[in-house]
């Protein structure tokens, strides 16, 4: 799966990018992250990507010639353009779900924004999906784009080493419940102990009280996710 990420701060992703999971899905060839530089396309000898917004008001605005001829010469790099997403807290909010449709696609082109906003026939010309990660403000879309090329990269085939652990993560599968409790040794620690059924060895009791545990949970913490009908991609298929 190849990303594309155009932004005015490359230099924020290398760290992130260098971390175990990631920095082996990319040497096994199985994940490909591009970092441009939306400086790259700017006009001018200052190599102004930003300026005042028309009728006044606080803060800069990116430009529209800088960033459509940047993601145009990106889409221009593959051998098909990819899924443009913008990452903007004005955008449809992430879930587990449209992770798993993003993982299915062959190439995604992020695009990060930066100070107020981007001029809005930006959103007119490319028309991308744009997407938040959730209900604040950050200073820019590169940790958003962090966000979404992680949760969606763990779903690329093979870069797991398990295959069957994300389908028990959280919200995976057609019913949408929070994890159960984990424990591991020691069985005893400053009194807390580890719940008795999970050492009895007796794989029907546990299987079921992981999974009361998991409904009390999700109905304590998100009994919104009780409610919600599970989304179509989801959905187990009767033919297989
Ligand atoms: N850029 C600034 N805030 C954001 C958010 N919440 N989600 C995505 N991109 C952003």
């Amino acid at each position: 799966m190849r990303f594309d990420v155009l932004t005015l701060f490359p230099e924020m992703f290398p760290g992130y990018l260098g971390q175990s999971l990631l920095n082996l899905a990319i040497e096994r060839g199985l994940v490909e992250i591009n970092l441009h530089n939306i400086r790259d396309w700017s006009k001018g000898k200052h190599q102004q990507v930003d300026d005042r917004p028309f009728g006044g008001g606080p803060g800069m605005v990116l430009r529209v010639d800088t960033v459509v001829e940047g993601v145009e010469a990106v889409q221009a790099q593959g051998a098909r353009p990819g899924r443009l997403l913008l990452l903007t807290p004005q955008g449809k909010r992430l879930d587990q779900a449209q992770v798993e449709e993003l993982s299915r696609c062959e190439r995604l082109v992020l695009l990060c924004g930066r100070y107020e906003g981007f001029d809005e026939r930006i959103h007119e010309i490319l028309k991308p999906e744009e997407i938040s990660i959730g209900d604040y403000v950050l200073n820019g879309g590169e940790v958003a784009a962090m966000v979404v090329i992680d949760a969606v990269v763990r779903l690329v085939p093979g870069v797991l080493g398990d295959e069957a652990s994300h389908r028990a993560d959280s919200f995976s599968g057609a019913e949408r419940l929070l994890d159960f409790a984990q424990y591991t040794r020691p069985r005893e620690y400053r009194g807390h102990v580890v719940p008795e059924v999970l050492l009895s060895g007796n794989h029907p009791e546990i299987a079921r009280w992981r999974y009361e545990q998991s409904l009390a949970r999700t109905r304590e913490r998100r009994a919104d996710l009780l409610n919600r009908e599970p989304p179509e991609a989801t959905q187990p298929n009767p033919n297989s």
